[in-house]
């Protein structure tokens, strides 16, 4: 005998296909990366992100006012940093007057409600391209949380509101926890990058921040040894568990589309706020994909943000959070 049930009844027209619908994506979900430079009257296209820009502060102004006028209220902040100052220590990140720290400061003072959430990882401060101090070899842990920790600081004192260690050494989260309270900044935030994988996928990323590992003898060609195996999933779990227990407001999973399994799973898990971070590498394969005319981008853009908000994101970071918005509108 026939179902009695058929499920094609509640697909038969847009009406009743929106009214059972259970994802929906708004400007709400959105965290805006932006990639700030020195100079002025700067607005240049990162080669391998199209239609994605590097702003000096000037222009940058311009953006935060465009980017809340559409809704988005959130930007996470990477700077690029000159290769003069960089050194193994990264000692430019701790520069009170550092392109970071004044970035944070222009967006606060063309719009203060914006909320202000900053990357926190040597890489760019590195000559090495880590994102830890290295001595023989090997990147030292423990020495470079009490860095991040100090840059923390910097970046609170700065206005931040939230702090985003992307950097994936042990202990950081309660090193930067612990450093926040001390200095009376109970109300500033981290975003505790938790499952990052060591990932193909940030490519353009590097590209956009001239960041990527050098290739010379007894530094590591890559970020294996801190950024997790993507063969792994259980200790997606555990990374995340210890973060929260360390002191985590918002734990992340990076990249997004290839690791919509583990979003889910610390979903199921876990009852604190999820943010997903859709990569420079998946923003560049739709771009390119699209300017070949493979495939329908806005329709392919739609239901990749819509996958990951499905699989449990509360946030979304993603360099297509303009064009989203601007197509709903
Ligand atoms: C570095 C950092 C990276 C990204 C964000 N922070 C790259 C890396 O780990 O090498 C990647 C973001 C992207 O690809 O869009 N701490």
């Amino acid at each position: 005998m026939f179902p009695i049930r058929r499920n094609r009844r509640l697909r038969t027209n847009e009406a009743i296909r929106s009214l059972v619908r259970e994802t929906y994506i708004s400007p709400n979900d959105f965290l805006v990366p932006l990639f700030v430079v020195e100079g002025s009257g700067i607005k240049e296209e990162i080669d391998s992100m199209p239609n994605y820009y590097r702003y000096s502060l000037d222009l940058l102004k311009d953006e935060i006012k465009l980017l809340w006028s559409l809704g988005l209220k959130s930007v996470l902040l990477f700077v690029k940093v000159p290769d003069t100052l960089k050194d193994n220590k990264g000692t430019e990140a701790l520069n009170p007057d550092g392109l970071m720290q004044r970035a944070i400061k222009t967006v606060k003072s063309v719009c203060p409600d914006m909320l202000v959430m900053t990357d926190v990882a040597l890489d760019p401060f590195s000559s090495y391209g880590h994102d830890g101090i290295i001595e023989n070899g090997k990147i030292i842990n423990d020495t470079t949380v009490e860095v991040l920790a100090e840059m923390s600081i910097s970046h609170a004192e700065a206005g931040a509101n939230f702090v985003a260690p992307s950097d994936m050494m042990d202990g950081r989260i309660l090193g930067i926890r612990e450093a926040l309270d001390q200095s009376n900044f109970l109300d500033v935030g981290i975003m505790s990058y938790s499952a990052k994988y060591a990932s193909a996928f940030y490519g353009p990323f590097r590209d956009a921040l001239d960041s990527a590992p050098v290739d010379v003898q007894d530094v590591p060609k890559d970020k294996k040894t801190y950024q997790m195996d993507f063969a792994n999933r259980e200790e997606a779990i555990r990374e995340t568990e210890m973060d929260i227990n360390e002191g985590a407001d918002i734990v992340m999973v990076k990249p997004g589309l290839s690791y919509l399994d583990i979003v889910r799973d610390i979903r199921n898990s876990f009852d604190v706020p999820i943010a997903v971070y859709q990569v420079s590498g998946e923003y560049a394969m739709l771009k390119a994909a699209a300017e070949k005319g493979w495939l329908d981008h806005d329709a392919v853009m739609l239901e990749q943000i819509t996958s990951i908000k499905r699989a449990g994101a509360d946030i979304i970071a993603s360099y297509f959070a303009k064009d989203v918005v601007k197509l709903m509108s």
